[in-house]
């Protein structure tokens, strides 16, 4: 198994994500911190916490993060994801309290902490991991990477172009991809892509057991609930992203030069993958292309339905 710290948006999709991951026996989910994103941070803590009961992991200590991005206002996501984040789904109230540190003092502690290097798995806008990184620059020592729900090197959603995780902070992303730490950007090219057939979804809606029906309802929301606009499925979303830190052979992935645009233009946001077939420093414009960050970028599965089942 390998120690594992999320950082995520509780968000349907995230919620999903922290199922899986917490009952994964690969990784070993020692943190989660949140951040406002998908909705407001107290919404996220909440939502997060009551994830954590259902799956019957609430020894793992949850801390509230940043309030919103960098340098600019939150803007939230409740159109996607419902006005709770959770598509409607009702869950007990939280058994507890998130810890008392702020999320950037507990992501430190447990990866200084760790014997192993930790994997940062981001389901959100990076605005954590960027405090995280210029308060504490020793963590990227303790890092074994950063797999990232984000970007796209085609289409985008929050805009024509960017996606919402770094669209919502860009200034945080672009620290991010700078670090030094090796990245793992599963975009909306694969994200798109990864989607839970209906009738799979009403099993889950119909069963017994509380962990599956609420599966099924977060899942049966997912970016597709819409009675005027009719879906034949529901994205798995962040879940995809945890899929690929511990398979990444399920995937089809390749190494680019990746950057953030921090234009006050149409294109912020937007992550520019460089899938030129040669990139020499003629081809940068005075750049020098050891100051562009390299990223493993996954841009699809090789079988969705593999990647659903695990
Ligand atoms: C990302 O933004 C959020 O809406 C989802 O939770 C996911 O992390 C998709 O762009
Ligand atoms: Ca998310």
């Amino acid at each position: 198994t390998f120690p594992v710290v999320m950082d995520v948006d509780t968000g349907i999709d995230d919620a999903m994500a922290l199922m899986y991951a917490v009952r994964n026996p690969h990784m070993d989910v020692r943190a989660v911190s949140t951040v406002a994103g998908n909705v407001s941070l107290k919404q996220v803590v909440e939502n997060t916490l009551k994830i954590l009961d259902l799956m019957g992991a609430s020894d793992i200590p949850v801390a509230a993060g940043a309030v919103a991005p960098l340098n600019s206002p939150a803007r939230d996501a409740s159109y996607v994801h419902g006005a709770d984040g959770l598509g409607g789904v009702e869950l007990p109230a939280p058994t507890r309290e998130p810890v008392a540190e702020h999320a950037v003092e507990l992501m430190r502690r447990t990866i200084m902490e760790s014997e192993q290097k930790v994997t940062l798995i981001a389901c959100a806008p990076q605005t954590n991991l960027a405090l995280l990184l210029r308060m504490h620059p020793e963590v990227t020592e303790n890092l074994e990477r950063i797999v990232f729900m984000g970007g796209s090197a085609s289409v985008g959603n929050a805009t024509p172009v960017a996606e919402f995780n770094i669209w919502h902070d860009p200034e945080a992303a672009d620290i991010v991809v700078k670090s030094g730490v090796p990245l793992v950007m599963y975009g909306l090219d694969v994200f798109n892509h990864v989607a839970i057939p209906d009738d799979v979804v009403a099993g889950l809606k119909a069963s017994d057991h509380p962990v599956a029906r609420a599966l099924g309802g977060i899942a049966g929301f997912t970016y597709g609930d819409d009675e005027d606009e009719p879906q034949a499925y529901s994205l798995i979303g962040d879940a995809g992203a945890v899929v690929a830190a511990v398979h990444p052979e399920m995937f089809v992935s390749s190494e680019h030069r990746i950057e953030i645009s921090l234009a006050d233009e149409i294109t912020r946001g937007q992550t520019v993958v460089d899938q030129r077939a040669q990139v020499g420093e003629d081809r940068l414009h005075g750049k020098k292309i050891d100051d562009i960050p390299v990223a493993e970028v996954v841009f699809s599965a090789k079988d969705e339905m593999e990647v659903i089942r695990e």
